[in-house]
């Protein structure tokens, strides 16, 4: 089966087997199913966050739990929950037109519900870990559904034990979310600010909010439909304040923010863009125009070929800034 209209680069890779998951009521059998094939599973949800480098020779599940409700409020928390098939902007905006209110800056975001928590989606100022409060799993190992809370996931900057410790473990079939009636806009992350101002609009409302969120995301990020990529490509590198403190006195423009304490997080697009990187190509496999962070699959490019032009990225900014950017997608097979 050709997994090329299931991953946001459009690699044409096939996998050996090839599954769609529409409920819970199926899990049982996609287990006798994985035992009886003996492969090992990858489990996608939008395939927004893959590369993909050859044919799989394993079994893919596509994640389609659908349905999303509001089940309970709480003090004043609105808890609501998800199918991980369900398509994450789409939710996002559901849960806008229902006067519910937290997820608006992670608006326009590719991919499903239940792939967010795997690396922990975030933007704008706000993460993933910020708005759920646990999520149901099923365990192909013991066949058990096992309920998670947000501490239990262990999520970090893109990152999750999903990601990290139990890959291809657990399959996501719900998350909860805690959200709120009462709209309080995070702004605070920078050119947020000044986008606002920039249309005069002085406390925006949350559809307005996830509007200009959507503007300001479709003018840097290429849509997946269009040109193949999946979002950043490398995270933004967390290192020593004081090494950062030495390689801004080297780079006066050197883009830093703080991070936990003891740490800065440095823009990653920032140091790629300053060496030349943006808009150039290798063959098909090529650098955004608009973010040096993204990669983008210009037609025929293969997944080892966007990895070897990342290969030659990670090498000169370790060269220039020695720094080793980590790449962000997960890799396959
Ligand atoms: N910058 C440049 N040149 C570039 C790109 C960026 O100089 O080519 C500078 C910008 O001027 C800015 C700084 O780098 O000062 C940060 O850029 P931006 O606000 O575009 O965000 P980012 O750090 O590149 C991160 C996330 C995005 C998320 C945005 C907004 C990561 C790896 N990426 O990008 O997430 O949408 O912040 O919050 O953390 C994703 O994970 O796939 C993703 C798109």
């Amino acid at each position: 089966v050709s997994l090329q209209a299931f991953n946001s680069f459009g690699f044409d890779v096939s996998a050996r087997y090839f599954v769609e998951l529409n409920s819970v009521e199926q899990l049982d059998m996609l287990r006798q199913l994985i035992d009886r094939c003996g492969l090992p599973v990858l489990i996608i949800g939008g395939g927004s966050n893959l590369v993909l480098t050859d044919d799989l020779n394993q079994l893919v599940v596509l994640n389609r739990i659908s349905g999303h409700a509001i089940s309970e409020v709480e003090g004043g928390v609105l808890c609501v929950t998800a199918g991980a098939g369900e398509d994450w902007h789409s939710l996002v905006r559901w849960t806008l037109e229902q006067s519910c209110y937290g997820l608006e800056n992670l608006s326009l975001i590719p991919g499903t519900v239940g792939a967010a928590p795997m690396q922990n989606i975030g933007a704008y100022g706000v993460e993933l870990k910020d708005r759920m409060l646990s999520l149901e799993a099923y365990d192909l190992n013991s066949g058990e559904t096992v309920l998670f809370s947000c501490e239990d996931c262990q999520f970090g900057y893109r990152d999750s034990v999903f990601k990290s410790r139990y890959p291809g473990r657990y399959l996501i079939t719900h998350v909860t979310f805690g959200l709120s009636r009462t709209f309080n806009p995070v702004l605070h992350y920078g050119g947020l600010t000044g986008e606002l101002s920039a249309r005069g609009i002085e406390s925006p409302s949350a559809l307005e909010l996830s509007d200009l969120i959507c503007e300001v995301r479709n003018s840097k990020l290429p849509q997946p439909q269009q040109i193949g990529n999946a979002g950043s490509f490398f995270k933004n590198p967390v290192i020593p304040v004081d090494q950062a403190e030495k390689l801004k006195q080297r780079f006066p423009k050197l883009v830093a923010f703080a991070d936990r304490s003891g740490y800065s997080k440095l823009a990653a697009g920032w140091l790629i863009d300053q060496l030349g990187w943006k808009g150039r190509r290798e063959g098909d496999a090529g650098v955004y125009d608009k973010q040096a962070l993204v990669l983008v699959n210009h037609g025929q490019a293969s997944g080892q070929e966007i990895l070897e032009l990342a290969g030659n990225i990670q090498a000169d900014v370790f060269k220039c800034f020695g720094v080793m950017l980590e790449i962000e997608p997960r890799c396959y097979p």
